[in-house]
């Protein structure tokens, strides 16, 4: 029995989805700790193909429980709308199995609008997924937030909001231009979704503790990746919460020492969706090339963006490491590079005639980061039905290696397809 975490080292998208549902068979609870509908977490049961944004994805095991943590930022339409989903695709998901902290914030309509106007008008674009994100951390930060207990009693909840909006209507009219919002309208919207989402509104906190305490074996999940981190990500081409695995202590009431394994799920290579620097990205043939090899592309699975490919930076994804104190990686889709002659890994960079091997804290600097490369032959050989690790072609073993040399963590899962049976698992009993 023991708490495991899962964490993206990049800038999301890793595979983390994949990853989790393979441990959850360990598990028997899986908890979300941060971020919120912005992500898409892909899992693939036979014919079946599952996206969970909100709803931690071990929901897909039967007689699992799900917590979605006080850290997680909650808009309750699409999380009533995932539910709907998941029962449709004969998924069951009741009080029994799915647990929402009464700690956490909600995103409310005017943080959709805000942030929609924001990226549509001013400079600095971020490229976010325009889900209310980064605005529902603002107002949890400006202590103005509304949380899932104050949606429960009506009372609190029409105070917080007129309260809210008396300010936010003055933003939206005088400096955007356009009209506010209407406290009875939201009033009621929101009084309906929370009549259907009460009976899962809990005290995760101690529901977590006490698990852990009767030796009940807990799975972290994190979303984005540990370059999207508000702290230690390429600022501020990031999102608002802590990706990293510190974020599982603050996002769900759990203290370090519960914590005993990080998992860094790793793309054999690299991807990011949005704006900001990216030094290895490959902007031509191969860039395309990557984005639609393999059974499922590279495009978001919340806004269907084209994801930026390149090849994978030894220098962030080291970083990664250190940041989340890895124990394991998971490395996944090393099948995408099955016919690729030769790869590189960017092993540190050049800034100003200097070679750079630490990441750079300012975005502007990373910019001008121009990748040094290491030459590794490809092998030239499909992975996809590969199951063990010393079946794997010598030059794709000589590549792991060196991924993992780069990160100085250990190899404990090798991902070569979508599906569940495509894994080698390289050490049992994680
Ligand atoms: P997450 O956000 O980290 O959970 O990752 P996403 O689900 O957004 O994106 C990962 C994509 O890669 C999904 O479409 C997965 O089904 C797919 N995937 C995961 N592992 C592998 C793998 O080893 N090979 C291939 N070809 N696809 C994979
Ligand atoms: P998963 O959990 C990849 C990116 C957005 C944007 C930046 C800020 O599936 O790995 P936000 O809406 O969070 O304010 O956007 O972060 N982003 C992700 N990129 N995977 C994700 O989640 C992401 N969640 C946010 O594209 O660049
Ligand atoms: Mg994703």
């Amino acid at each position: 029995m023991s708490n495991v975490a899962v964490v993206g080292t990049q800038w999301g998208d890793e595979g983390k989805g994949k990853i989790i549902d393979l441990l959850t068979e360990n598990a028997d609870i899986v908890a979300r700790y941060q971020g919120g509908n912005n992500a898409g977490h892909t899992v693939i049961i036979k014919d079946n193909e599952f996206t969970l944004h909100l709803i931690p994805s071990g929901i897909l095991h039967k007689d699992k429980k799900c917590v979605i943590g006080n850290g997680v930022v909650i808009n309750p339409k699409a999380l009533l709308e995932e539910i709907s989903e998941l029962e449709n695709k004969g998924i069951e998901v009741n009080e029994s199995n799915l647990y929402i902290s009464k700690s956490a914030h909600v995103t409310m309509p005017y943080h959709i609008a805000s942030e929609t106007l924001k990226e549509e008008r001013e400079r600095g674009r971020i490229g976010t997924t325009l889900r209310g994100i980064g605005p529902t951390y603002v107002d949890k930060a400006a202590r103005m937030g509304i949380r899932m207990c104050d949606l429960i009693d009506p009372d609190i909840f029409r105070a917080k909001l007129e309260e809210n909006l008396d300010q936010i209507n003055v933003l939206f009219e005088k400096i955007y231009g356009v009209k506010g919002f209407q406290v009875n309208k939201i009033f009621d919207e929101y009084s309906g979704y929370v009549e259907k989402l009460a009976p899962f509104i809990k005290d995760t906190v101690f529901m977590l503790n006490k698990a852990i305490d009767e030796g009940v074996s807990i799975l972290f999940e994190g979303a984005q990746g540990a370059l999207l981190d508000i702290d230690h990500g390429t600022y501020p081409y990031v999102t608002s919460s802590n990706s990293t695995a510190g974020g599982i202590c603050t996002g769900l009431g759990v203290g370090p020492t519960k914590i005993d394994s990080i998992i860094g799920v790793v793309k054999a290579y690299t991807t990011r969706v949005g704006e900001g620097p990216f030094p290895t990205e490959l902007k031509g043939d191969l860039g395309n090339k990557l984005r639609n090899a393999g059974p499922i592309g590279e495009y978001g699975r919340s806004t269907g963006r084209p994801r930026r490919c390149g090849w994978f930076d030894g220098v962030i994804t080291g970083y990664s490491a250190m940041l989340n104190g890895l124990s394991r990686v998971a490395v996944t889709r090393l099948d995408i590079l099955d016919d690729l002659e030769e790869i590189n890994v960017c092993i540190a960079y050049e800034y100003n005639n200097k070679r750079l091997e630490e990441f750079p804290y300012r975005s502007d600097i990373l910019q001008q980061c121009k990748p040094i490369y290491e030459k590794l032959p490809g092998w030239m050989e499909s992975t996809v039905d590969t199951r063990e690790y010393s079946r794997l072609p010598k030059n794709a073993q000589k590549y792991l290696n060196r991924l993992s040399e780069l990160m100085n963590v250990p190899i404990s899962i090798i991902s070569v397809g979508p599906q569940r049976r495509q894994t080698i698992f390289v050490e049992k009993n994680l």
